[in-house]
């Protein structure tokens, strides 16, 4: 590690204090003339550093520049995080882990980037991906389990957005089914997961789960489509995320819903967030729009929808929307 990579690390297991010149400088083993220069450096890559001569410095709470130097020191993961490459723009994040797992970047691998010239959504769509607002994350999963657990492994992956987001915002938060996570009737996050068979065709060779978050506020990014039923977490609780805090705050609970997938034992977790359940739906099968209301989850994460007719219908893709919204 460098000595600008030390000093990030310093400043963020700080958690947000100040810490001595003279402390860092012992610390990174070097003079305090060399930590004050260091810090300049770091402001002139992007960071903002409070610097107050008697308490020393801190990273400041408008620097809002993603890097995995901030991050790692607070993951508590095993194998989540293991390697963290952070991006300032890339085409998309799914593009490159794909790339990555041919050269054999191992379970754990997460790519994240601050903006994505290309962000790809569910069924085809893009996702706006705009800089200095979002979290465009993705990771690389070599699963051990076979395939019949893999649809579950979005659902798991849901869980661990929202709770991470719940619990950095205080604001009640929603999963609707099958992927999107919601607060105040409006997206937040979707979530893309792309898989690879292995030449068995019994196990996954890889997943790619692709997260994208609007952290900041979206007003003025997105179009008047879009923010009728996108949002930002800013634009619905006022608050101005720290937005690497939040990546290793999602990471710490993305293995633990990950790692409760062949169990299945995550699925209560998603029930009770999910906001389609109970609620007149529609959605379309093969060409034709269907409209009944949603049961709820089963032990598949299937959404169980009831028709007028009093047939039960499961649906395992695709998506469904409450009457009254719209779909990004
Ligand atoms: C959706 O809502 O339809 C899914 C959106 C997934 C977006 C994320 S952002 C990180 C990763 N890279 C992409 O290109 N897409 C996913």
């Amino acid at each position: 590690m460098n000595i600008k990579q030390t000093l990030l690390n310093t400043l963020a297991e700080a958690k947000g204090g100040y810490i001595s010149g003279a402390a860092i400088a012992e610390k990174l083993g070097v003079s305090r003339n060399a930590v004050w220069k260091t810090v300049k450096a770091l402001e002139v890559d992007g960071f903002i550093i409070d610097s107050v001569t008697s308490k020393g410095y801190r990273l400041s709470e408008a620097s809002n520049k993603l890097s995995a130097d901030l991050i790692a020191p607070l993951i508590e993961t095993s194998r989540l995080g293991c390697q963290i490459q952070v991006y300032d723009e890339i085409d998309s994040t799914n593009n490159l882990a794909k790339m990555l797992t041919s050269q054999g970047y191992p379970h754990g691998t997460v790519i994240i980037a601050d903006r994505q010239t290309e962000g790809r959504g569910r069924m085809g769509r893009s996702f706006v991906s705009p800089a200095g607002t979002g979290i465009y994350m993705s990771l690389i999963l070599r699963p051990e389990y076979g395939l019949d657990c893999a649809p579950l492994m979005t659902s798991a992956a849901a869980c661990g957005v929202a709770e991470a987001i719940e619990e950095m915002c205080g604001t009640h938060v929603m999963i609707k089914w099958v992927n999107d996570v919601y607060i105040h009737g409006k997206k937040v996050s979707g979530i893309l997961t792309e898989a690879s068979l292995g030449l068995e065709m019994k196990i996954l060779d890889f997943a790619v789960i692709g997260i994208g978050v609007n952290v900041r506020s979206v007003k003025d990014k997105f179009d008047s489509d879009l923010s009728r039923i996108a949002t930002s977490i800013e634009d619905e609780t006022d608050l101005k995320l720290d937005r690497n805090v939040l990546c290793a705050k999602m990471l710490n609970k993305l293995e633990k819903y990950l790692d409760m997938v062949e169990s299945k034992s995550f699925l209560d977790e998603y029930r009770s967030r999910e906001l389609l359940t109970g609620n007149v739906i529609t959605t379309d099968v093969g060409g034709e729009t269907l409209k009944g209301i949603a049961m709820g989850i089963d032990d598949n994460a299937n959404l169980i929808m009831k028709l007028p007719n009093g047939q039960l219908k499961k649906l395992s893709s695709g998506e469904a929307s409450l009457c009254r919204l719209q779909e990004q």
